[in-house]
């Protein structure tokens, strides 16, 4: 691989032992994957900084990576296995959060900035089109990629840490044009008006399109923020995708033809498809726990939210999974006194997948708009799921069951 004299220098161990080891790891990556020279990024989002998917041994590497190296780009931390502030409150177990809080430190003492969020883009970290940056977590991977147009690869903690500190990657998979092509072709040929529809949608094509890049055609309604954000992460749990198209609302992709040859047949997304997802996630009955927030809520999602449960009183238990930046911004605008008044939690910094644990909690069943919660909960913490939209998933907390 060709690299820079300061990359050079970075791989000869003039700036310390972790610089020249992290350099030494994405040359290892960028020969695997046939990449000849590095690129430069803007800033990193790392994955695997729960303690829970970190462990004793990811705490010890970032430990020592803290001893000598620093952040040459901006790095945001993504969620984290307890609440940061009121992890007691919760319930969640002290060895574990005193574990965790170590985890923390390790990466601020190297500059890290606590977002503890999968929704960086909303707090503070927002590429613009077309730059490289070297992103984890799955939906935070396919909103940069697709929505916005910066180019990054899936990294994992490892490699997102060693990005941050020598502040370059590998130049392969989506870093390159070659790469950022569709592979499969979706028709939608239904109304998509919840962020449910957008759930149902992304569970579809992650399972179609797999690893690959699915092209959607056939939205007619320009999909909000929110509706990205629940697209790209069923894709990317249904199925492993980074990078998606929707035509004529996404950035690289105006026309169908900018994207994807004219002689690829699509598969039709129609009500029956719709309907045939919907099946796997339809239990009826008592529900112990709703879920919101994943990827965690936006201001103007917590608005809606705080709008449907004023004056009510919930049966099942309702997390309210957000950053603490926006949890302070809800703050002030009343919603998150509006949700605990009616028995909610808002829980910031993680959310049930990547929590301590849930099992203290006892739930058998959870209902939820989206569409990764659904997927991972019955292989988690054997939680039989419903997907509903958010009306249906605050209905169902008032009522504490669904369908019956
Ligand atoms: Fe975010 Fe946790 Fe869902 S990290 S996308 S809320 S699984």
């Amino acid at each position: 691989m060709r690299l820079t004299a300061e990359e050079q220098k970075m791989l000869d161990g003039a700036y310390g032992e972790t610089v020249k080891r992290s350099m030494k790891v994405l040359v290892a990556l960028g020969e695997i994957y046939g990449a000849d020279h590095m690129i430069e990024i803007k800033n990193v989002h790392s994955p695997g900084v729960s303690y829970r998917v970190a462990g004793n041994a990811g705490l010890g590497y970032v430990e020592d990576a803290s001893k000598d190296a620093t952040f040459r780009v901006p790095l945001t931390l993504n969620t984290i296995g307890i609440d940061a502030q009121d992890w007691e409150k919760i319930g969640f177990p002290e060895e574990f959060a005193r574990k965790q809080l170590e985890l923390s430190e390790a990466y601020e003492r190297m500059g890290a900035i606590p977002t503890n969020s999968c929704t960086p883009y909303l707090n503070g970290n927002l590429p613009m089109f077309g730059e490289h940056v070297a992103w984890g977590e799955s939906s935070a991977v396919a909103f940069v990629n697709s929505v916005i147009g910066a180019r990054t690869n899936r990294e994992g903690g490892p490699t997102a840490l060693a990005a941050a500190i020598t502040g370059r990657v590998p130049a392969y998979g989506y870093h390159l044009d070659e790469n950022r092509k569709g592979t499969h072709l979706i028709r939608v040929e239904m109304e998509l008006k919840t962020d449910k529809d957008f759930a149902v949608l992304g569970y579809f094509g992650g399972k179609l399109a797999g690893k690959d890049v699915p092209v959607i055609e056939g939205i007619t309604r320009r999909p909000t923020l929110e509706n990205f954000k629940a697209l790209g992460a069923a894709l990317a749990s249904a199925g492993a995708v980074a990078l998606y198209h929707v035509v004529g609302f996404t950035p690289e992709a105006p026309t169908r033809q900018a994207v994807i040859g004219d002689d690829v047949e699509p598969v039709i997304f129609d009500q029956a498809a719709y309907d045939k997802v919907c099946a796997k996630f339809s239990l009826k009955g008592n529900v112990d726990f709703v879920v919101l927030g994943c990827p965690h809520v936006s201001i103007v999602e917590f608005e809606e939210i705080a709008n449907l449960v004023r004056g009510k009183k919930l049966k099942s238990a309702l997390w309210v999974c957000t950053s603490r930046m926006v949890r302070d911004l809800a703050d002030r605008m009343g919603f998150v006194k509006d949700i605990e008044d009616a028995g909610g939690e808002i829980v910031c910094d993680t959310c049930p997948v990547l929590c301590a644990t849930l099992t203290q909690r006892g739930y058998k069943t959870v209902a939820t708009n989206s569409g990764k919660m659904a997927h991972y909960a019955p292989g988690l913490w054997k939680l039989q799921p419903v997907l509903l939209n958010t009306w249906e998933c605050i209905q169902t907390a008032i009522d504490g069951k669904w369908g019956e």
